[in-house]
């Protein structure tokens, strides 16, 4: 069985396998880049918030509702989904749990993670997890770490989802040293050209990974996909 990764612009990816779909902070309202609208959303079983920030919380709850996935992301984030009428599941950074798909543990990330309103969203975190045979790492809003390199460490990350954009996240430069670190099999630009401020050349970055790291990089555009 193939794993098939899709864009859907900004931080926004939907991952199908082991017989479930996954969504990766799904903001599509207010979304310029988004190729589909929320209420076209019909496939979702699990989806995964990495904070609370508009752009990656996004249309979380509403897609829960009218799909009936599970939300995964952090304590604060799990219960204020839950108030909402989600189902959801909390971890905490460095916490995994079994899921039907696959593990998911949630990783470090540092950022911020107020929710629209304001409100305590708890910590940022971005996600290494396993969908069947495949093992994923989004890095969701954060700067360079060096402790990404405990995350390739363990088992080969098969693809990192890195954000470009700089400015309020890791830059081009900084996301080339991230896939130095982690060594993941492919890198997939993410998080650039949607606002103003974080306007970036993907196609840059991804000449620079396959020229100086030992990884591969794709950029998808928007509705696009790959099969892992
Ligand atoms: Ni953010
Ligand atoms: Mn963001």
């Amino acid at each position: 069985m193939t794993v098939k990764l899709t864009y859907h612009g900004h931080a926004c990816f939907s991952i199908e396998g082991a017989g479930k779909t996954i969504w990766l902070d799904p903001f599509l309202t207010d979304n310029p880049q988004a190729d589909v609208q929320v209420e076209d959303v019909k496939d979702a079983d699990y989806i995964l918030v990495s904070h609370g920030h508009g752009d990656h919380l996004g249309d979380a709850t509403t897609i829960a509702q009218q799909t009936g996935a599970m939300i995964i992301s952090n304590h604060e984030i799990a219960s204020y989904s839950q108030e909402r009428g989600a189902e959801a599941h909390g971890l905490h950074i460095g916490g995994g749990y079994q899921f039907p798909f696959g593990r998911v543990k949630m990783t470090i990330a540092h950022h911020g993670s107020s929710f629209p309103d304001g409100g305590y969203g708890g910590n940022p975190g971005g996600f290494l997890f396993d969908v069947e045979d495949k093992r994923i790492y989004f890095a969701a809003d954060t700067g360079l770490f060096y402790d990404m390199k405990l995350l390739g460490e363990e088992r080969a990350i098969d693809v990192a989802l890195l954000p470009i954009g700089d400015n309020y996240t890791m830059g081009p430069d900084d996301a080339l040293r991230a896939v130095q670190l982690l060594t993941p099999r492919l890198a997939v630009p993410m998080h650039y050209n949607t606002f103003d401020v974080i306007q970036q050349d993907p196609h840059a970055f991804a000449k620079k990974v396959k020229e100086s790291t030992g990884a591969n990089a794709v950029v998808l555009s928007p509705g696009e996909s790959i099969d892992l």
